[in-house]
């Protein structure tokens, strides 16, 4: 299983504010849906409690260190305590919906999940926003390009005085 981080950055690399994302960008929804739709999603318990729901067409698998205590009442949404535990999940829980083809898991957040699963990700789908928001309280990694390269970058993309990029990076 390819492992997949994917993820919508500005130029300084914030995430995130307050427990909530940045920005709302129609098309970037649209992507995230289109590529994550029929494979595993993982996540740290903060965003996952951001979104408030587990995401349909989906495996969500949420990371978190109080399990026991949470529960889990829906078909597609497992808890796992290790990131090892969470990809290995991903690779082998069967789910209604599931694609195989690309057989792919995806990353998708927050800021301490990027951060771990970076050096063990294979492709990072980046939508890079042009803007700076320092004020943000959440961060993405920095990476090393030699080791990540750019695959394919798209046309730029305008929506709410905004302007990003839809990237692909891979090694
Ligand atoms: N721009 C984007 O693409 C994007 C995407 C996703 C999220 N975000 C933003 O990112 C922010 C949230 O990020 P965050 O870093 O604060 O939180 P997070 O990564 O979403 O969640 C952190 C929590 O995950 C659990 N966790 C993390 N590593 C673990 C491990 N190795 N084993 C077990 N559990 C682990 C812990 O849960 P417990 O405390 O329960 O143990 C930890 O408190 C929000 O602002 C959100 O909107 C942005």
């Amino acid at each position: 299983m390819e492992k997949c981080l994917i993820a919508a950055i500005s130029d300084d690399y914030a995430l995130g504010k307050d427990n909530d994302l940045l920005w709302h960008l129609s098309e970037d929804l649209k992507y995230f849906k289109r590529l994550t739709s029929g494979h595993p999603v993982i996540m740290g318990r903060k965003t996952y409690e951001s979104i408030g729901r587990p995401l349909p067409k989906r495996l969500n698998i949420v990371l978190t260190r109080k399990a026991p205590a949470m529960g889990s009442g829906s078909a597609n949404l497992l808890y796992a305590s290790t990131l090892e535990e969470a990809f290995a999940l991903a690779a082998s829980t069967p789910f209604e919906g599931r694609v195989d083809e690309p057989d792919q898991c995806f990353v998708m957040g927050g800021g301490s999940l990027y951060k771990q699963a970076l050096p063990l990700c294979d492709k990072l789908y980046l939508t890079e926003v042009h803007t700076t928001r320092p004020d943000a309280d959440t961060f993405f990694p920095a990476f090393d390009k030699k080791i990540y390269r750019e695959f394919s970058r798209s046309e730029l993309y305008s929506e709410n005085n905004l302007t990003y990029h839809f990237v692909i990076y891979g090694r």
